[in-house]
């Protein structure tokens, strides 16, 4: 893998050799225009000068230009108004004449310009060297030039370049040190988050940030830490209900096993030639018929629930008034609670105009189921059921005078399939399924199911929902 602090030290180092060869060639430049300009400024002096000599002198002038030329260490030439080369210091010129010198640069911009000064730099043919070149345009009459030889501006320049390349390399050094050690600490924390996603995909969820940064990245670190904490939350959600579905199968089978066995038994032995025994033939088949019920019963309830928990997100939401809705509701309790000899009370306290938004489909599923049991688990006394608003909620409560459930039964009467007694239970029709249900419609409308028991007294389910 790529790092991004040797990429950032990539970058970093590169900028910097840019900007130090920019700063070397440009500081070279100068170093070079300068000298040369103050070497002209001198040659310009020196000019002057021979001129003044040359009108002091009238006579053997050439020697004095001569001797001066030796002490300027420098190349003198002088040019009369036409552009003849008279003398130069370095050529002889009655033995070797020089070409006519007018079309010079220099001389042309001697002769041009308003100080009477020109000058070039090129490479003299003559003496084979790169040379500088300043022109007079004397009061003396002459054209006096001077060529002074470059070569230890150039030698400085190298010298200077080398020290520059030297202290540019050191500094370079020194950069890519720092560099490395600010990107290294500036990704380091990265390096940290690269770790928690790592402890995450291995399956740590609850992992912490070992920075703690005020900044970004900190930021980063603690959203990272919350999303582990998120998946993992989600992940248990989701083993959960992996396991309540895994129960509820298991269960079912078990439920359905019985009386599906029980069916076959009743039919093999009446194929086996009870079918012609008058006295059990009857018998037999009515039993294979409570069992064909018992299935129906279970096959419901299973329905229902599977039903509410499919179409929980399509509900047919309409506001009811409760208290038609339940006195309807007792009616068809009616005949099983006198057959029982039962009394069955409604004691209503809702607001006159009181209506719950509410799919009556799940609120029969939830108070008919109550309705039953308490019926169903009611030897003798009464079942009343009470409506009334508190603290903002809608409360029905079933109450009945029945044989009530033990403290340790209480908190498991919501599972499904659970029953106190599963015999009496199933003798009476039930699947173990119904307080499921209620508890499932309760948590779809956001309210609750409680319940209250003294055994041998009596029980009150309570449910609760939001206004
Ligand atoms: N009103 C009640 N009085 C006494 N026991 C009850 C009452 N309601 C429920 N139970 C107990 O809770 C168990 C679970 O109820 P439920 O889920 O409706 O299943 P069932 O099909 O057995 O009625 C019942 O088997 C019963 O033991
Ligand atoms: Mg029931």
């Amino acid at each position: 893998m790529r790092k991004v602090h040797s990429q950032l030290s990539i970058i970093f180092i590169g900028l910097y050799l840019v900007c130090s060869l920019v700063l070397l060639l440009t500081a070279e430049n100068l170093l070079q225009q300068n000298m040369q300009d103050q070497l002209v400024e001198n040659m310009k002096t020196q000019c002057q000068l021979i001129d003044e000599s040359l009108l002091q002198y009238n006579g053997n002038s050439y020697a004095v230009v001569d001797r001066l030329a030796g002490y300027v260490g420098a190349r003198v030439t002088l040019i009369d108004s036409v552009g003849n080369v008279i003398l130069d210091t370095r050529v002889d010129v009655n033995e070797t004449p020089l070409e006519n010198h007018i079309e010079r640069d220099e001389v042309v911009q001697a002769l041009n310009s308003p100080d009477h000064f020109g000058n070039s730099r090129r490479y003299s043919q003559t003496l084979q060297q790169n040379l500088l070149y300043t022109a007079y345009d004397a009061p003396s009459g002459y054209i006096i030039r001077i060529a002074h030889d470059l070569d230890f501006i150039d030698d400085n320049v190298l010298k200077i370049r080398f020290i520059l390349v030297i202290a540019a390399t050191v500094s370079s050094l020194i950069a890519l040190l720092s560099i490395l050690n600010l990107s290294r600490y500036l990704t380091r924390p990265i390096s940290h988050l690269i770790g928690m996603t790592k402890r995450i995909a291995d399956g740590n969820y609850s992992t912490t940030p070992d920075i703690n940064q005020r900044n970004e990245i900190g930021e980063l670190g603690r959203s990272i830490k919350s999303m582990g904490e998120k998946l993992r939350s989600n992940i248990e959600q989701y083993e959960r209900v992996q396991e309540v579905r895994r129960d509820f199968i298991a269960n079912a089978s078990h439920e359905l096993k019985t009386p599906v066995s029980a069916i076959k038994g009743y039919v093999e032995t009446l194929l086996d030639g009870a079918l012609e025994n008058k006295q059990v033939n009857r018998r037999f088949l009515e039993r294979a018929l409570s069992n064909v019920e018992r299935l129906e019963i279970i096959v419901n309830d299973m329905l229902d629930l599977s039903r509410l928990e499919s179409y929980q997100q399509s509900r047919d939401e309409r506001y009811i008034r409760l208290e038609d809705y339940i006195r309807n509701l007792l009616e068809d309790f009616n005949r099983k609670a006198r057959d029982k000899g039962l009394a069955l009370n409604y004691d209503n306290k809702l607001p006159v105009d009181f209506r719950l938004l509410v799919d009556t489909y799940h609120l029969d599923k939830a108070i008919i189921n109550l309705m039953d049991n308490a019926v169903k688990y009611t030897e003798k006394g009464s079942v009343t059921v009470h409506s009334f608003l508190e603290g903002g909620k809608c409360i029905i409560k079933v109450a009945d005078t029945g044989r009530g459930i033990k403290k340790e039964d209480l908190g498991r009467i919501f599972e499904r399939f659970y029953r106190v007694d599963k015999a009496r239970s199933r003798e009476l029709g039930g699947s173990g399924l119904g307080l499921a249900i209620v508890k499932h419609v309760m948590e779809m409308y956001k309210g609750s199911v409680s319940v209250e028991s003294e055994l041998d007294k009596g029980s009150t389910f309570t449910l609760k929902f939001p206004v």
